[in-house]
């Protein structure tokens, strides 16, 4: 058996294509996703005997990280046709991806996982919860009453992608795992979901646009029951402040014939159970979310903002990325930090998966010793390393790929 790793050619991404629709038991011909077309360059495959038998990608993304733009792999399309599982196909191609992606600078790697189970032992940790909602509109109320300052408007969802891309960027900038959307991702999206899409924009009383709602809506008939009949999905939403969250969710009360609104992608950090009236109307699920693995320890933390000054040696265990098994000095003067290798005895000793949960502010340094995730010298230094670590937001990434 003669076993190939290399990237896909040209000609050969229908057959990368065919492979992922399989494992993903996706319909003939494939679905257009949300992430951007594919290139032969962002593949790696394994070949068995001159078949395509395994696939692995990873899309060059630029992620928020607590506020700063850093070079992020954007794992996707990870599969082996069945007969060829379960003999190491998929370990050969992670362990390999993880030099392309340092040497090509991407210090971060992302995942939405199918199982967690495939993941955490390449050292991937979790980095953000994913929430969802799904409510009747009818429910729709809020504690404080106040009603928003401006309107939201229905306009076509082509023609809202420009004021719904500014609202983004100022959302993105400041917070945690968004990423940076190329205009193919914009387009995912007006894809996404099931019926016809339509686009709310909110403009507050300055005439700023400051939120929007994507969505789609469809009739469930329900014979014989009285209306509501209809379900919406939200494919994207985003609201800068309080006054165009209370404009969004005022415009989603509006809709009579609604039975249930579909929130696929909600910040763990949102403030809805804070602000309705009856927080269990929003039926807000938790399950896990993006999956995020530290490629070069030393280029990920010196990328980040932290949040208070301070020095630690970090002691990282990291059994397949061997530039990352060693010491680092980080030094933040409460802002930006430099990390340099070496150090004196290490304050904390972690697994890079740790490091990972760590790092994108996922748990604090407190929770993951309790846990048993990482050792401390000493307790005083669990509570300076919760602060340094600590993020602006809690990790969010509403785009799938
Ligand atoms: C997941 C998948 C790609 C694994 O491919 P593979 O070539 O069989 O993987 P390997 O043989 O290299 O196994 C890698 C490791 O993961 C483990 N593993 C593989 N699939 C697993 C699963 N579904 N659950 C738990 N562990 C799994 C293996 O036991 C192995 O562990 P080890 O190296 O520590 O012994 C393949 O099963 C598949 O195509 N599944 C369907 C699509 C899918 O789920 N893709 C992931 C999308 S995020």
């Amino acid at each position: 058996m003669a076993i190939e790793f290399r990237p896909a050619r040209a000609d050969e991404l229908p057959e990368f294509r065919r492979l992922v629709a399989y494992v993903f038991a996706e319909p003939s011909p494939p679905r257009e996703g949300a992430e951007p077309p594919m290139q032969p360059e962002w593949t790696s495959c394994a070949f068995v005997d001159g078949r395509m038998a395994a696939t692995f990608a990873a899309y060059p993304f630029t992620m928020r990280w607590n506020g700063a733009p850093a070079a992020t792999a954007g794992v996707t399309g990870v599969g082996t046709y069945p007969e060829y599982r379960r003999q190491g196909l998929l370990r050969a191609l992670v362990e390999r991806s993880f030099a392309e992606q340092r040497d090509r600078g991407q210090s971060l790697a992302i995942l939405w996982a199918s199982f967690g189970a495939i993941y955490q032992r390449f050292g991937f940790g979790l980095a953000s919860t994913a929430v969802s909602y799904d409510l009747e509109p009818r429910h729709i109320a809020f504690e404080d009453p106040t009603p928003p300052s401006g309107t939201a408007r229905l306009v076509r969802a082509e023609d809202a992608l420009p004021e719904m891309k500014r609202v983004y960027i100022e959302i993105a900038t400041p917070r945690n795992l968004m990423l940076h959307r190329v205009p193919a991702m914009w387009q995912g999206h007006l894809r996404q979901g099931t019926g016809a899409h339509h686009a709310a924009v909110y403009y507050a009383a300055s005439g700023e646009p400051t939120g929007y709602l994507l969505y789609t809506t469809r009739e469930v008939p329900n014979w014989g029951e009285p209306a509501p009949d209809q379900e919406m999905e939200v494919v994207d939403w985003a609201a800068l402040d309080l006054d165009a969250y209370r404009g969004v969710f005022d415009y989603l009360r509006r809709h009579d014939l609604v039975r249930r609104a579909k929130f696929w992608r909600v910040p763990e950090d949102d403030p809805g159970y804070a602000l309705f009236l009856e927080p269990r109307a929003l039926r807000r699920r938790t399950g896990d979310g993006i999956y995020l693995r530290i490629v070069d320890v030393e280029q990920a933390l010196a990328a980040r903002p932290y949040a208070e000054a301070g020095a630690l040696t970090l002691a990282v265990l990291d059994e397949l990325c061997d530039w990352n098994h060693a010491r680092f000095r980080l030094d933040s003067d409460g802002g930006r930090a430099t990390v340099t290798r070496g150090g004196r005895a290490p304050d904390l000793t972690l697994p890079v998966r740790s490091l990972s949960m760590l790092a994108s502010g996922y748990r604090s340094a407190t929770e993951l010793a309790r846990w048993g995730l990482l050792e401390a010298a000493d307790p005083r230094v669990l509570r300076l390393a919760d602060r340094i670590f600590a993020t602006e937001y809690r990790g969010y990434c509403p785009d799938g790929f």
